[in-house]
């Protein structure tokens, strides 16, 4: 079965595998990483149903020992309940520092997967199978794992590299097209922050997937190796998200992560015009519309002014957001706070 792979150097360097169908040689990929261990596999429940058995037979047939963990799917379940019981979940099944535990899932499945895996006995090596197109070009990619909060969302986490990426793009088959759809935004997020040529592609539907996937790996593992620790760089991958988080948080989840993304990288896009930039708004506008997103913002200036103010990414009293200059070339720009205000005011009343 062909496949590409992407290697990583980060704190930990690691292969990512892409390839329709690959799932069934994930004894074989994992062998000679992890050598005999115990295996203990985190998925949610609609991924269990789907995918559950198989998962667990290529694993038994590769002669591991693999127990399950199965939560309830859904945001909700990346807390600090489900968190603790999994821990106790590897403590009951004897998992030792020489075992490890695979997150088969999406970025709910991963970010929590990770965490556990930095936390337990002080780290264990873990395996992101990413099942959804989001988590494929995203989460699973770049060592950042997380749980919400009643406080807020990933409120709690640590940056911990997986040992190996395995991302079967057959599995995303059986996505909802709106699931779908949400992974789309961050496809197109990728085109217009780094490559021209790829947000190009992404106007012929549907797109070639394991090309696709693999090139938007490959700029996330590009930006992850220059600035692992999110201490610059890595904000760019945020194109579209200050404000679609606000939008997110507004809605109270409603509008979905892509649904709001879509819409936070046309208000930046805007921004960008005012700000005499680059004006890329019709041709991004057009593009996402091709995806059918719903881009109206249905917020205010001064409703999505105050959700910012409790952004993660505020600084005092200035705020950085990620601009095109043009399509496959963005910066990130620094704004008092006021300033943005006045221009969200323009764009969005
Ligand atoms: N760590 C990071 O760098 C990073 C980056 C982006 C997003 N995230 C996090 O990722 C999460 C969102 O990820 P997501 O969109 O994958 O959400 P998700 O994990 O909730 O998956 C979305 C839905 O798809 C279902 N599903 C998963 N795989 C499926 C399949 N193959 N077929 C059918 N249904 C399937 C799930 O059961 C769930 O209902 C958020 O918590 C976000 O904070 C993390």
């Amino acid at each position: 079965m062909s496949y590409r792979t992407i290697h990583v150097e980060a704190s930990r360097n690691y292969d990512i595998h892409i390839g329709r169908g690959i799932l069934s040689q994930i004894g074989d990929f994992i062998r000679p990483l992890l050598g005999d261990c115990r295996l203990v596999v985190l998925t949610d429940s609609n991924v269990d149903t789907l995918y559950g058995d198989k998962i667990i037979t290529y694993l038994t047939d590769a002669g591991y020992v693999a127990d399950k963990f199965v939560i309830p799917a859904g945001e909700a379940s990346k807390c600090a309940e489900n968190l603790l019981d999994f821990l106790n979940f590897l403590a009951e099944c004897q998992i030792t520092r020489s075992d490890s535990i695979i997150a088969f899932g999406g970025g709910v499945v991963g970010d929590l997967a990770g965490l556990a895996a930095s936390l337990y006995l002080r780290g264990v090596k873990y395996v992101q199978i990413p099942t959804t197109l989001l988590a494929a070009v995203d989460s699973s990619v770049g060592g950042k794992t997380a749980i919400d909060i009643p406080a807020g969302k990933n409120l709690v986490g640590a940056f911990y590299q997986p040992v190996l990426v395995c991302c079967d793009t057959a599995l995303m088959d059986t996505l909802s097209p709106e699931i779908y759809r949400d992974g789309c935004a961050e496809v197109v997020k990728y085109g217009v922050i780094l490559d021209k040529a790829l947000y190009d592609t992404l106007k012929i539907h549907p797109f070639e997937r394991d090309r696709v996937v693999a090139r938007c790996v490959e700029i996330k593992r590009d930006i992850v190796q220059k600035d692992e620790f999110d201490n610059g760089l890595r904000g760019l991958l945020n194109f579209g998200h200050t404000f679609g988080h606000a939008i997110e948080k507004l809605s109270c989840f409603s509008v979905s992560h892509g649904s709001a993304v879509a819409k936070g990288m046309v208000i930046a896009t805007k921004m960008a015009a005012l700000c005499n930039m680059c004006d890329v708004t019709d041709e991004l506008h057009g593009l996402l519309l091709g995806y059918g997103f719903d881009l109206s913002c249905p917020y205010g200036a001064d409703e999505i002014y105050n959700a910012l103010l409790s952004d993660k990414k505020r600084r005092g009293g200035s705020i950085t957001v990620v601009l095109p200059r043009s399509i496959g070339d963005c910066a990130l720009v620094t704004f008092p706070i006021e300033e943005l205000y006045d221009k969200l005011k323009i764009i969005l009343n």
